[in-house]
């Protein structure tokens, strides 16, 4: 077993926590150190110094990949937090619909994992659509730092359990069910949905248009309380006056900081 010293472990705290947001505390070691120490060995370094200085001057960046591949914390699953998508189909599709400007929507999962959470707003979408002869549009951006969070949402390839408590109709329309009763999410779904590498800790975002809507959800719970409050303001620019922030449940926002208005629980929304 590879010891790692507290020098060694603040080395790597804090380059998460400062290029990423993502704090590292105390309680997270054993965690940090469980999750690094197999790399550590395949790769036959001695040490986390010696791994911390072969990350840092790594210019292919792959080792730096591998690193927030094994740090970040991708738990997710589809209709995670379910009323979001009720408030979503109820009040923020129908206000949306109500203004004839706003055709084609601007959604942005930011922090999207392996995908589940874009995928169930495509979904929700798309019925929502059906069921009220809506010629709304909408694509969907969902951004993450972990490459490999990514390739999974790309490859949407989901394991039976994970579709299994989803609506009968859902598992018809928007997947294709292999003979192991994976499902795979069809491409009409998919084509809502644009991948993209993306630090929320990135102090400008490269958008050209503002988003109706912006979920970002159990994210934020990892980063400190200034970079949090600093990413909020930069998510209040980005979205549409009238635009809504969803959060994850176990979050709040700082209610003095913000210029967002409270909805009700981990829903904000930008004043018109
Ligand atoms: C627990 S998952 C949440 C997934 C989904 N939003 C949900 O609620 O189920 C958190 C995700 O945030 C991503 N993340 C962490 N820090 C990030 C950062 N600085 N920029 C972008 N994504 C980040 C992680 O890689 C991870 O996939």
């Amino acid at each position: 077993m590879i010891e790692i010293s507290d020098k060694e472990y603040r080395a790597i705290s804090d380059f998460m926590r400062t290029n990423y947001g993502i704090k590292l505390g105390e309680e997270k070691k054993s965690l940090v150190t469980g999750r690094l120490h197999n790399l550590l060995i395949e790769k036959k370094f001695k040490s986390f110094s010696e791994y911390y200085d072969y990350v840092i001057s790594d210019k292919s960046g792959d080792a730096l990949t591998e690193l927030i591949n094994r740090i970040t914390t991708n738990y997710t699953y589809f209709m995670r937090e379910p009323n979001h998508f009720d408030f979503f189909k109820d009040i923020v599709l129908p206000g949306l619909a109500s203004n004839p400007n706003n055709r084609d929507l601007r959604i942005w999962s930011a922090g999207c994992s392996s995908g589940e959470e874009a995928y169930t707003i495509s979904m929700v979408f798309q019925d929502y659509k059906k069921n009220n002869n809506s010629n709304m549009n909408a694509k969907i951006l969902a951004t993450d730092i972990s490459n490999k969070a990514l390739e999974a949402a790309l490859k949407a390839e989901y394991p039976k359990e994970s579709i299994d408590t989803l609506p009968l109709n859902w598992k018809s329309e928007y997947f294709t069910i292999g003979s192991d009763g994976k499902g795979t999410v069809n491409n009409q779904t998919k084509n809502m949905i644009k991948l993209a590498y993306l630090n929320l800790m990135d102090t400008q975002f490269p958008f050209r248009k503002k988003f109706h809507v912006i979920f970002c959800r159990n994210v934020m719970i990892y980063f400190d309380n200034k970079k949090k409050d600093e990413l909020v303001e930069r998510f209040y620019d980005a979205l549409e006056p009238g635009g809504y922030l969803f959060i994850g449940h176990s979050e709040a926002l700082n209610r003095d900081k913000t210029r967002f208005k409270y909805i009700k629980p981990a829903i904000y929304r930008k004043e018109k």
